[in-house]
């Protein structure tokens, strides 16, 4: 039986999925993940906690399965940044969250100084806290003796992917793939290894890093579970191959805690002039491929706002019924920049507000006004890889809150292109899996597995081009509003 096990280490849970060769989901298991808001900005987790959670999911899964899979892949929250001891293997810190703006001030110097087109050119990235190399040097500056304990090698860096690897195997492995080392703006996509030169302007010891790998290939033996890990991309970039977004021209958006929409360009990395980066794709064999990427930090996690914030719903399914309770927003515009705003505007210094309340504003506006958000900054996403000289006639949709079906409908009427969810919204996963089955022989090529991709429902576009254009008009002038503050 050649199942595969896709570990899935996302920002608000941990997931394990056991995939059947031909792509169905068997069994899975979730944990959902502490976060951690130690100040206004600052966003963390426990990396002890994200190790226990998942291996936990993953015996369940196994468990519920009932069979023993060829490989496992790894897929997970990118750009978050672990510091460990070599020898104890014990994390010196709670581990930087991709989310986390405490470094936002030193950013700022390093943009005044001039560097930014340089590391630009370098990384395919912008000067932003959301990367991990400024999470990396605040962890060396501010845990007492860390720095020249990474300068004598005794302490290793990994984002999450290289974490759990290193758990997995005791110790033995320590690497990460080029999708993942491709978001720490230490790495030089183009040369496709670590950049002395980054590693000088962000005070790096070199000791530190992992090695950087295809992403698929055995990576090592998982102890306890007896099978290689086969498979590793960061989850954006396992997401769009397992959309089958192969060809140079496919692109797919993820609604998780944000929303990240990708396209894939092949051979070429294609520089953007309207606020997005370039990164690396997952790798299979030795030749880079790349992608235009869109960012956008909040997502399904305004959902959880909603929530836990504002206690306005009581859980998360709640959120299609109370937004269809009213036939519009009335008006009400809610812009999520509680992180800042990452693409196309990238403002680690912007915060959320809703504007366009009157009197007869309740919740079901807000509400209402939260899903429309998502696929508002979606749209923003869209409309900067058009300016790019992109012509994209359709969607791939995937993720938590691709499930809901008027935030699909919405998000076609305001593209004016068919949005097409496919069978298995869990393509994170099911991309992890499929690079773990690549890389350990259970397919023989990417070609084989892109027939696995099913759709389940197009969403066409309904509204008039006015119309979209209207809404669209009404976001943009809140937004401005935010980037005014
Ligand atoms: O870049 C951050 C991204 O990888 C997080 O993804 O699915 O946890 O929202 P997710």
């Amino acid at each position: 039986m050649d199942a595969l096990l896709a570990l899935d280490q996302g920002t608000s849970s941990s997931r394990a999925v056991v995939f059947s060769r031909d792509g169905r989901v068997l069994a899975s298991a979730q944990r959902e993940l502490t976060q951690h808001f130690p100040q206004p900005g600052w966003v963390e987790h426990d990396a002890a906690e994200i190790w226990a959670g998942q291996v936990e999911c993953a015996r369940e899964a196994l468990a519920k399965a009932g069979v023993k899979p060829a490989a496992i892949g790894i897929t997970n929250q990118r750009e978050t940044t672990v510091l460990w001891d070599r020898k104890t293997g014990e994390p010196l810190h709670k581990a930087l969250v991709w989310q986390d703006r405490r470094t936002a001030d030193f950013c700022e110097q390093l943009k005044a100084q001039g560097v930014e087109p340089r590391v630009r050119a370098l990384t395919g990235l912008v000067l932003d806290p959301y990367f991990s190399a400024t999470k990396l040097r605040w962890l060396l500056d501010n845990v007492a003796g860390a720095r020249e304990r990474a300068e004598r090698g005794e302490l290793a860096f990994g984002t999450v992917d290289t974490w759990l690897l290193w758990k997995l195997t005791d110790g033995k492995v320590h690497a990460t793939d080029a999708s993942n080392a491709s978001r720490t703006l230490l790495f030089d996509i183009h040369r496709g290894d670590w950049s002395d030169e980054l590693l000088g302007l962000f005070g790096i010891p070199r000791a530190l890093l992992p090695e950087v790998r295809p992403s698929a290939g055995v990576f090592g033996q998982a102890q306890e579970f007896g099978m290689p890990i086969a498979g590793i991309a960061g989850d954006q970039q396992a997401a769009l191959f397992g959309q089958a977004a192969l060809q140079p021209g496919q692109a797919k958006n993820t609604y998780g805690t944000g929303c990240f929409l990708l396209m894939h360009t092949g051979a070429q990395a294609r520089a953007s002039a309207h606020g997005l980066v370039t990164t690396r794709a997952a790798q299979v064999g030795p030749a880079a491929q790349y992608a235009l990427e869109g960012s956008v930090f909040v997502g399904g996690a305004v959902v959880q706002w909603l929530r836990d914030g504002l206690g306005l719903i009581r859980s998360s399914s709640e959120i299609q019924a109370l937004a269809e309770s009213v036939p519009d927003s009335g008006g009400v515009t809610l812009v999520p920049a509680f992180a800042g705003l990452g693409a196309p505007h990238w403002r680690a210094d912007a915060r959320g507000a809703i504007v366009g309340l009157t009197r007869g504003s309740h919740r079901g506006h807000i509400a209402r006004a939260a899903v429309e958000s998502i696929a508002f900054q979606s749209a923003e996403l869209l409309q900067a890889m058009r300016n790019d000289g992109a012509a994209l006639t359709e969607l791939r949709v995937d993720g938590g809150a691709s499930a809901n079906d008027l935030l699909m409908q919405f998000q076609a009427d305001l593209l004016g292109i068919p949005v097409l969810r496919p069978q298995v919204i869990e393509t994170t996963a099911l991309g992890a899996a499929l690079l773990a089955g690549i890389g350990s022989g259970v397919y023989a090529s990417p070609e084989e597995v892109s027939g696995i991709w099913q759709l389940d429902r197009a969403f066409e576009p309904r509204m008039s081009r006015d119309e979209a254009g209207a809404r669209l008009a009404q976001w943009d002038k809140a937004v401005r509003q935010v980037l005014a503050e």
